[in-house]
């Protein structure tokens, strides 16, 4: 199971035992993510990233507007997507060149456009992908971080 799998599956299932007819929460994992805004839609160019920190400021993050409908992206062409810049190898910084994400330590790469699967490299799990959301003047929010951050034990 991968790590981006096990944290869907953990957020997804708030596991319920049923003891006595009466269900109980086992597992309740920390789930309280900031809402922080990274930018605005005025702001957004395609193939030009957007660096930021999400969800603390030790955490880097990058904003993309790939120009393509994205798994998870947001805005009016679905294409605007974000994702922890930790790769998920070592926690090199990953750098976008050419419509992918790649990791310049060992040459990980990883597919923002597939919800930053790694399709080639060390890595073994794909980059943690940051849901965005889009409010009524345009601002672009980070809202959550879908898999662990390279080198934590949680997110938050
Ligand atoms: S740290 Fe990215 S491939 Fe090794």
């Amino acid at each position: 199971m991968t790590r981006r799998r096990f944290v869907q599956l953990s957020a997804a299932a708030t596991a319920l035992f049923t003891a006595g007819g009466k269900a109980q929460l086992l597992y309740a994992p920390s789930l309280t993510y900031p809402a922080v805004k990274v930018a605005n839609l005025a702001q957004v160019r395609t193939g030009e990233p957007i660096p930021f920190n999400y969800p603390d400021a030790s955490s880097p993050a990058i904003l993309l507007k790939l120009g393509r409908p994205a798994m998870g992206g947001v805005g009016r062409e679905r294409d605007i997507v974000a994702f922890s810049a930790l790769c998920t190898h070592m926690g090199c910084p990953v750098q976008y060149k050419g419509g992918r994400l790649v990791c310049p330590c060992h040459y990980s790469m990883f597919d923002p456009a597939k919800g930053g699967q790694c399709y080639q490299g060390l890595a073994s799990s794909w980059l943690p992908q940051i849901p965005l959301r889009i409010d009524a003047k345009g601002d672009i929010y980070a809202t959550a971080v879908m898999g662990l951050i390279w080198g934590r034990a949680k997110n938050v």
